[in-house]
């Protein structure tokens, strides 16, 4: 049964101040780091065209600089569009940028091969792929969903601060999960609040099975993303930063069947891993997140079983904080 959580007298308000305060004085991206981030891409853009001067080459910003949940120490994502599909070899873009004095890092075996790159003038890190537009996509998806309520931007960006302060905020390296699946999964909490604070933004589509599809697979684009009619959905629900936080935490941390249930922000609800075909193999142990527009995708399933746990824990911990009266900081404290 899952009843109202109850919060400690004065914690609810005291928590959501605690949480504004981080947000403003320190999530929130400074003027500054929006700059670095301009000035980086313009020279990016020159780069391309001194190198390519005949090839026809789109540069799209994607990710937290453009979906409105990026801080100042967000890198920048960028996908590159372009019928020239040499380009698509990520050692020829990392030579490229490496001859203007970028650091750079290939992971050519990944879903999505992409260019880490560092540059040392501007003091910032980019990842760079070449015609994977879907992500496009799944960033005005978060974009749409940060401008129906007020709460969500706060929201997200607490729960991604509090993942990367506790070192589980690393899908590439880390083994836990990247900062697009907490997204998508904090959203799904605001999503099945009663009542709901963003609705459902699909159309109602079958799960499409992981055993039947691959990256070429035709995938549905569509969603509603009508700002002017959804703004303010969440208008009847009330609750708080705060309690939001402890609940979300209380949700994963004790009342989430990591072993029988998938997160759908697709559907808006928690799917079976029988419905999906995920009750077989390695998806049947570990944390499934599906991918709102791949959906044979499990977003988590870079964290394998000792991941998972240890990302459970630490909701417990953080769970556990707050219900003892500690503060938001103490939640985030570095690992
Ligand atoms: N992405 C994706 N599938 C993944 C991971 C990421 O499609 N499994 C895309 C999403 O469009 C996401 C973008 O890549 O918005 C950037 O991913 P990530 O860096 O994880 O998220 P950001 O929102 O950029 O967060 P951060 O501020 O930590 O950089
Ligand atoms: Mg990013």
């Amino acid at each position: 049964v899952s009843g109202r959580v109850v919060l400690p007298t004065g914690l609810e308000k005291s928590l959501t101040a605690q949480i504004l305060h981080t947000y403003e004085t320190r999530l929130f991206p400074s003027a500054e780091s929006i700059e670095v981030k301009r000035a980086f891409i313009e020279k990016f853009a020159t780069v391309l065209v001194s190198e390519f001067p005949d090839w026809e080459v789109d540069i799209h910003v994607f990710g937290s600089s453009v979906n409105g949940l990026g801080s100042s120490r967000s890198d920048v994502d960028i996908c590159l569009t372009t019928k020239h599909r040499m380009l698509e070899d990520v050692f020829l873009l990392s030579s490229v940028l490496r001859k203007y004095g970028m650091c750079t890092y290939c992971v050519p075996r990944a879903r999505v091969p992409i260019v880490k790159a560092w540059d040392p003038e501007l003091r910032i890190a980019a990842d760079i792929n070449v015609n994977n537009t879907i992500a496009l996509h799944n960033t005005r998806m978060l974009q749409t969903f940060v401008a129906i309520d007020g709460r969500v931007r706060p929201f997200v960006m607490a729960v991604k601060h509090w993942t990367k302060c506790r070192d589980i905020n690393d899908a590439a390296f880390g083994g836990t999960l990247s900062s697009y699946a907490w997204a998508t999964l904090a959203i799904h909490f605001l999503q099945t609040r009663q009542p709901p604070i963003v609705p459902v933004l699909h159309p109602p589509a079958p799960s499409l099975r992981a055993d039947k599809c691959t990256d070429a697979s035709p995938v549905d684009l569509t969603f509603d993303d009508d700002i002017t009619r959804l703004r303010d959905f969440g208008r009847d629900n009330t609750e708080s930063l705060g309690y939001l936080l402890y609940a979300f935490f209380r949700t994963y941390a004790f009342e989430f069947d990591y072993r029988h249930q998938v997160v759908s922000l697709r559907n808006g609800c928690y799917l079976s891993k029988a419905e999906k075909g995920w009750d077989q193999g390695r998806p049947s142990r570990i944390f499934c997140i599906e991918e709102p527009f791949s959906t044979w995708l499990n977003l988590a399933h870079s964290a394998n079983e000792t991941a998972v746990e240890g990302i459970r824990q630490e909701f417990q911990r953080a769970f556990c904080i707050l219900r003892d009266g500690g503060s938001y900081d103490n939640v985030c404290e570095v690992y």
